[in-house]
């Protein structure tokens, strides 16, 4: 959701900033601007649309020869105002002397950008963040240094932010705020950058400081000096980081979505050999401090793919543990009477660890004194401050802005999580946890094997892109895989998917089939088998193409079926997954869709 770099050093600026905006790109694509201080004035250039616009600009502009070696840059991902160049960041102000690039929403923009007009300010942006930038500009004009003219301008600001700041006044700092939304410093030789989050540094530098809400960094080419609202200097921990510059490649395959899907057994089997060895369940680099003894009910808040996660999780922890599990989408936890207290456990489900809601929802949960855990991939994210007990996805950058193998880390997250606290309040007995475990290691090879037949959900994907519409349904333990499966399929390839518990059909949704309206069923083993074919054949009988996906096919109502290798059903959302990720995929290529960042769309959602 908007990204953020700023480099101060010794190198031509413009291509530092791009370099690090290409690596971001999957935080917003709406629109993308540099900003450069080069002695003489700042200059921005900005371009509506994705980064290669803002190429052609700096090429057409001849930004690259500017000598500058101070700048900020910016990716947006439109919240207040249309996708244009006018909106675009940097933001610069009225006697273009301060400039700064943004990321969350200012809550109270009405309010300042009406007092700013009344003192003659005039805006030139529908953008939240314009108010920013002319109030930092008014404090300047009172005190003539940037840093408290940012202090005193953000205590009248409301809402999330990251700010990075330049003036031309003084090249040689750059300033960079946040509260509630994320920022890091990237600590070089001689110079140093800022960015909204780690790959914007890959290859760069080694070394980086997380800055935390309510600090401000001064951002100088030799050193780096964080402080509190009050100006005091706090000692930061600087951390190496470890990821590989190569995370970010593609490695063959032609897109990242791709990639990400056919990494999914090695992940799989990573983290199940890390958290299961000779039937026992380790927690390796889990930390889970939870009061057991004391959990009346489980309450998980999530977003997007990580709800769909969320979802079978409380399907299959209710069997396991019997203890009632809910499902909260975080938006909408927050508006609520919860119910929660010190004997809830509230788990928190984020792939990028960033997502405002989820993170909102935690805070509160917090409050209620709940007992709260995360599930994330990224443990140095904002969501981990809020959580007592942390559980690493492990899965791996994910680049593609549709996530698969993260919802593939957070499925086995929550499976051997849910064998650990089966054990741990006595719920199962010896042998059918070691058979679980034992159909659990299967997994892997399983998916392989799907993934070996791609070619044939390829050949489907050519007929499917033709519909306008597509209807998915499920019972039991798969209907969140429907959900999920609707999901990708439109936020990759635009063809409006929905999904619905199959038995729901009859109530309503069965008034949409006709001959061009495919249903896609998701079947696992058990009672609910026997009764989704006959939901196959009510499809069928209102002309509706029927496409089957799960064990062997045992029936002629489908006009094509996707063979996925027998499993237990409440361990077959491991293997169901595979094949409608590579469905949405192929049918988004068969379209000639921007599969890796569709319209519209961010990989990391950091405001409400
Ligand atoms: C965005 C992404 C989705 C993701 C959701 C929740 O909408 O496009 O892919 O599932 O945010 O993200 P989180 O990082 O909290 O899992």
């Amino acid at each position: 959701m908007c990204g953020i770099v700023g480099y101060i050093g010794n190198n031509a600026v413009t291509e530092e900033l791009l370099n690090g905006l290409k690596n971001l790109e999957y935080r917003g694509y709406d629109s993308a601007g540099i900003a450069l201080n080069d002695n003489q004035k700042i200059v921005v250039f900005k371009a509506s649309g994705k980064l290669t616009n803002l190429n052609a600009v700096l090429s057409e502009k001849k930004a690259q020869s500017c000598s500058s070696t101070v700048g900020i840059g910016h990716i947006r991902w439109a919240t207040h105002g249309k996708p244009s160049i006018e909106n675009a960041h940097p933001h610069l102000s009225n006697d273009g002397n301060l400039v700064l690039v943004h990321n969350g929403i200012i809550e109270n923009y009405k309010e300042l950008r009406q007092q700013l007009t009344n003192k003659g300010v005039v805006f030139h942006s529908q953008t939240d963040t314009e108010a920013a930038v002319h109030l930092f500009a008014e404090e300047y004009k009172k005190c003539g240094s940037l840093e408290q003219a940012v202090r005193k301008a953000l205590s009248q600001i409301k809402g999330a932010f990251a700010f990075v700041i330049m003036h031309h006044a003084e090249p040689d700092k750059i300033i960079a705020v946040r509260k509630n939304a994320p920022l890091i410093i990237g600590c070089g030789n001689n110079e140093n950058y800022v960015a909204s989050d780690i790959p914007a540094l890959l290859g760069k530098v080694k070394h980086i400081i997380h800055l935390d809400d309510d600090e401000m960094a001064v951002i100088k080419k030799d050193n780096v000096t964080v402080k509190d609202v009050l100006g005091n200097i706090i000692q930061k921990k600087i951390e190496k980081i470890s990821l590989q510059p190569d995370v970010i490649s593609k490695n063959g395959y032609a897109h990242f979505m791709l990639k990400e899907i056919c990494e999914q057994p090695a992940i799989l089997r990573n983290v199940l050999q890390k958290h299961i060895q000779n039937n026992e369940i380790f927690l390796d680099d889990a930390k889970i401090v939870v009061h057991w003894e004391k959990v009346r009910k489980v309450v998980i808040v999530a977003c997007g793919t990580s709800l769909h996660a969320a979802m079978v999780a409380k399907k299959v922890w209710e069997e396991w543990l019997k203890i009632p599990v809910i499902i909260e989408v975080a938006s909408e936890f927050i508006y609520q009477n919860n119910l929660i207290d010190e004997n809830s456990l509230v788990i928190g489900v984020s792939q990028s660890g960033e997502t405002a809601d989820t993170i909102t929802a935690l805070k509160q949960a917090k409050i209620c004194k709940a007992q709260i855990m995360v599930l994330t991939n990224r443990i140095d994210s904002s969501i981990v401050r809020y959580a007592d007990s942390v559980v690493p996805l492990n899965a791996g950058v994910e680049i593609s802005v549709a996530a698969t193998k993260s919802y593939m880390a957070q499925l086995a997250a929550f499976y051997w999580i849910g064998l650990f606290m089966t054990q741990k309040i006595n719920k199962i007995s010896c042998l059918a946890f070691s058979e679980k475990l034992q159909t659990l290691r299967e997994i892997p090879e399983k998916i392989e094997e799907i993934l070996s037949h791609r070619q044939y959900i390829e050949s489907l994907a050519q007929k499917l892109k033709t519909y306008a519409a597509v209807v998915f349904m499920a019972r039991g333990f798969n209907l969140p895989t429907a959900y999920e499966a609707a999901l990708k399929l439109k936020e990759i390839s635009y063809i409006n998917a929905n999904a619905y518990p199959a038995g729901e059909l009859k109530h309503g949704p069965i008034a949409l089939l006709d001959e061009q309206m495919p249903v896609i069923a998701l079947f696992e083993e058990g009672e609910t088998k026997p009764k989704l074919l006959s939901n196959c054949e009510e499809a069928k009988a209102r002309y509706a193409p029927v496409i089957g996906i799960g064990g062997k096919r045992c029936s002629d109502v489908f006009d094509a079926y996707i063979e996925t290798p027998d499993t237990d059903a409440c361990f077959s959302p491991l293997l169901l997954c595979v094949p409608i990720q590579l469905l949405a995929y192929y049918t988004a290529k068969a379209l000639h869709r921007e599969i890796d960042q569709p319209r519209n769309l961010a990989k990391s959602v950091t405001v409400e």
